[in-house]
């Protein structure tokens, strides 16, 4: 099938190069001329694993290209748009000019038959908005929101755990719907659940699915609050409740919180939608969620502050990780990158180190200073705060090694990823986040 991907981000390249992975002839149209420049040579322009295989595999055999001209969208029978929806600068509201302003390009170059699929995640009542420019061509549209998470994200896209279509009511949407089961025929042919719902539904259910993750997150974290006052232990208490099938372990991850391009943003755009709506109230748990989840940063700060007897001034301190989370080099409301920023404004002299992350921190905060290297990033510190949990820092670095780099023997544990017996057995002052 021919399809043409609006917005080449994290979204709309690994969509792209996934469709033509299982076989349509698909073009990824983006504005920024070296993101395309980029893609086209078959390169990823952000770390994402798999991607390069599947983006090279695409462009060789030629049913993959790149461009930044939005005419060449013209033929596609499918349109997935998948643009950015920010926070906005002044409030809690999501941004959506680049979706609007995606939908007034795209419009032209529509034929009769055509079917737009929304990707980007959406305040709930953007498709209705945008329905009457996309039937204007006579052609439909759909919303089919992403679920994909980074560092997973083609596995993701090709074998999703379900499949969600918003489809206006009558023929149309029910012929839509179709195409998009042809678009999604290997998962399909899987039996991976493919659900048709009305385009509001379809809207709500993204936000609601990150509101949800992002809940039982804080939801533990405000139980390691409670531990750190009892002398409890949030691990195990995690591990105890998610026993339970029906609340499950995963996402009962305790330490420094939630963030990246989505989860944060989502739950405060989905707050202020609701505002707007009149039913402020029914989501209000949702600021309790986002300030359980900032206070976190915050605790962790304290805890350096606290192992170091408040004294940081002038102390090299490691913060290993600046990503978000580990197999991404997204730092975009990153809590890993939030504490290293903290501890500087105490004064401290903060060493960050990251397996991918570092050009786009450096980017951002160009204040600190980064180590490529975990072993060198180590050597000479006085304490060391894990933030990122990726491989390197959580599974491959004993504490035997690290005695015989840092200075110090402080470790402060911000997402309870490390044998807190094996680092005290080695004569380290282990600090864990809700743990005694
Ligand atoms: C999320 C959703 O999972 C995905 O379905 C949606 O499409 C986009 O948003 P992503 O942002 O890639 O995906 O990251 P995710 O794996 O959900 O992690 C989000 C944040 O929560 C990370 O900062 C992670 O470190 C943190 N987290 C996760 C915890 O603090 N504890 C946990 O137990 C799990």
């Amino acid at each position: 099938m021919k399809i043409s991907v609006i917005g080449c981000g994290y979204l709309g390249a690994v969509h792209a190069a996934a469709m033509a992975s299982i076989g349509h002839d698909v073009v990824g149209i983006d504005l920024d001329p070296d993101k395309i420049a980029s893609l086209s040579a078959g390169e990823a322009p952000f770390f994402e694993p798999g991607l390069p295989e599947i983006l090279k595999q695409g462009v060789a055999s030629g049913r993959l290209r790149f461009t930044t001209d939005m005419s060449e969208a013209r033929g596609a029978a499918v349109h997935f748009v998948g643009v950015g929806t920010p926070q906005k600068k002044d409030g809690y509201a999501a941004d959506l000019t680049y979706v609007n302003a995606a939908f007034a390009e795209l419009a032209p170059y529509l034929s009769s038959g055509d079917i737009v699929a929304g990707k980007s995640t959406v305040p709930v009542g953007t498709a209705a908005t945008l329905t009457p420019i996309v039937e204007s061509a006579g052609a439909t549209l759909v919303w089919n929101p992403e679920f994909l998470r980074e560092g997973f994200a083609v596995k993701d896209t090709i074998d999703p755990d379900r499949l969600v279509v918003g489809v206006p009511a009558g023929d149309a949407g029910e012929t839509a719907a179709d195409v998009l089961r042809e678009v999604y025929a290997p998962a399909v042919a899987k039996g991976t659940p493919f659900l048709v719902t009305d385009l509001a539904t379809s809207e709500l259910v993204k936000v609601a699915a990150n509101a949800f993750l992002a809940t039982k997150i804080s939801f533990i974290n405000a139980m390691a609050e409670i531990a750190e006052a009892t002398g409890a232990d949030v691990t195990q208490l995690a591990e105890a409740i998610g026993h339970d099938v029906r609340i499950g372990r995963r996402f009962l991850g305790a330490g420094i919180g939630f963030g990246g391009g989505c989860l944060p943003k989502d739950i405060r755009a989905f707050a202020a939608r609701a505002e707007e709506l009149g039913r402020g109230e029914s989501v209000g748990f949702l600021r309790e969620v986002d300030a359980i989840n900032l206070r976190r940063r915050e605790r962790a700060v304290t805890l350096v502050l606290d192992a170091l007897d408040r004294d940081v001034v002038g102390k090299r301190i490691t913060v290993l990780g600046a990503a978000f989370k580990p197999h991404s080099d997204d730092i975009r409301d990153s809590p890993a990158l939030d504490v290293a920023v903290r501890l500087r404004g105490l004064g401290a002299d903060v060493v960050v180190t990251d397996p991918q992350a570092i050009e786009n921190a450096r980017r951002q905060h160009p204040q600190l200073t980064y180590v490529e290297d975990r072993d060198e990033a180590l050597r000479g510190a006085d304490a060391v705060i894990l933030v990122t949990e990726w491989d390197e820092y959580r599974r491959d670095l004993s504490p035997e090694h690290a005695s015989s780099l840092t200075v110090g023997r402080v470790i402060v544990d911000g997402r309870n990823g490390l044998d807190a017996a094996a680092w005290r057995a080695a004569g380290w002052t282990y600090v864990g986040m809700g743990r005694p």
